[in-house]
């Protein structure tokens, strides 16, 4: 394949860095909730080899901590040496079934309260979801940290996935780095946007180094926090033309929000109240029931949700982009390659109807049957499903 990639026939195959994948449609992170006790389990391989199977060009495992202290929940994996041959037999089962595998590695930062932690930032405030002051980064942090990125994806490279995913978005630790609001460090790691910037951009640098050229290596990038005073998208397109002159990554994915001030921004639809009530421990809930409306503020949900954002890196940066947010079928796919993104994420369409890209590859082009209930949302403690897709269903 030589010249411009032709993004009028997404299901042909497209190259993403040094990969060949089969076509333009990638499973985005959806966390699977299936690695309680750091063990990857059976549904964890079976997940994602009907993701492969129903057709995506790659699926993305997510969400993997670099260290114990970056886990969003208490059963995210972070990879040991154990969790090898079992990381293995789940690449293999994707690649039986001619899709590539990435893994969405990250440090949660603050939002590792809900995981029972007090949460990591680059500096101190006041941690909504811990109900205490977070910690606030220290010198011996950085070099730690840094290597625990390295690692991860090393790990994972070694047990067999062809991409990595870093996560720099969502309120996440590198997220934390990048927005005003939170990062109100006077060192080298913040105040102007080039210092806020420089620990994502060393993380990234460090992936790619461990990786080396033979692995694709994409980052997912907060446009906006949607939270008042957060990173928006006149600083996150300068970041993202950081990154582009940088030269590690083979592609950016674009999104937007905050797990910890504002996860309805990520996602739009309703917000599954009595649902994520449900998910919590007993003592949890009814705190929770009184702070979720305005925690899970809703947005309304409309296809390709995050695009008039996405326009603006479009126009300022020539390396390959992904287009996520309310893409759910054929139609979708195709606006967002007639507005030049080389390739299209996925989340809930394909939590509903895995099969869908392989429809969709044979002429289908009804949209999703997802209705953004957004109640896979809660599902993420007990393993990652959709609702309604039971046998008697779809
Ligand atoms: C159940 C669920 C779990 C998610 N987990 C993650 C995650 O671990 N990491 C991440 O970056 N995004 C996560 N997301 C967000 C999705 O990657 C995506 O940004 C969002 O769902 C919007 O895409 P969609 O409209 O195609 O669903 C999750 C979404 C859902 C529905």
């Amino acid at each position: 394949m030589t010249g411009f990639p032709d993004l009028s026939k997404p299901f042909t195959q497209a190259r993403l860095g040094p990969l060949t994948l089969r076509n333009r449609v990638i499973k985005a992170a959806t966390f699977e909730g299936m690695t309680g006790d750091n063990i990857v389990h059976p549904e964890l391989i079976e997940f994602h080899r009907r993701m492969a199977a129903g057709g995506v060009g790659m699926t993305t495992m997510a969400y993997i901590g670099v260290s114990a202290d970056g886990r969003g929940t208490p059963n995210e994996l972070v990879p040991d040496a154990e969790n090898e041959s079992s990381l293995r037999l789940l690449a293999d089962a994707v690649h039986e079934q001619g899709a590539a595998l990435s893994g969405q590695i990250g440090h949660a930062g603050a939002v590792a309260a809900s995981a029972g932690l007090r949460g990591l930032s680059p500096s101190r405030f006041f941690n909504p979801l811990a109900l205490r002051k977070t910690k606030a980064m220290q010198a011996e942090d950085f070099p730690r940290i840094l290597n625990a990125f390295s690692e991860t994806a090393k790990r994972l490279v070694g047990s067999g996935f062809d991409a990595i995913e870093i996560h720099l978005g969502h309120g996440y630790l590198l997220s934390e780095f990048l927005s005003p609001a939170i990062n109100k460090r006077e060192d080298e790691w913040g105040g102007n946007l080039e210092n806020r910037a420089r620990f994502p951009r060393q993380v990234v640098a460090a992936v790619r180094e461990a990786v080396g050229a033979e692995v694709a290596v994409l980052a997912k990038l907060n446009m906006t926090d949607g939270v008042p005073g957060g990173l928006w998208v006149d600083e996150s397109v300068e970041v993202a033309q950081m990154l582009e002159k940088d030269g590690h990554l083979d592609a950016i994915e674009l999104t937007g929000g905050s797990s910890l001030q504002n996860p309805m921004y990520l996602f739009r639809g309703e917000a599954p109240i009595a649902e994520m009530a449900q998910a919590f421990p007993r003592v949890v809930r009814l705190g929770f029931r009184l702070v979720a409306k305005r925690f899970l503020r809703e947005y309304p949900f409309e296809e390709t949700y995050f695009l008039s954002y996405a326009r603006q890196f479009r126009q300022a940066l020539s390396m390959p982009l992904v287009l996520l947010g309310g893409i759910t079928g054929y139609e979708t796919i195709m606006r967002a390659m007639a507005e030049g993104f080389e390739f299209a994420a996925m989340g809930r369409a394909l939590l509903r109807e895995p099969n869908l890209v392989n429809e969709m590859a044979e002429g289908r082009t009804r949209s999703s049957l997802c209705v953004q209930c957004n109640k896979c949302m809660a599902t993420i403690y007990q393993g990652t499903h959709c609702v309604l897709d039971s046998p008697a269903i779809s």
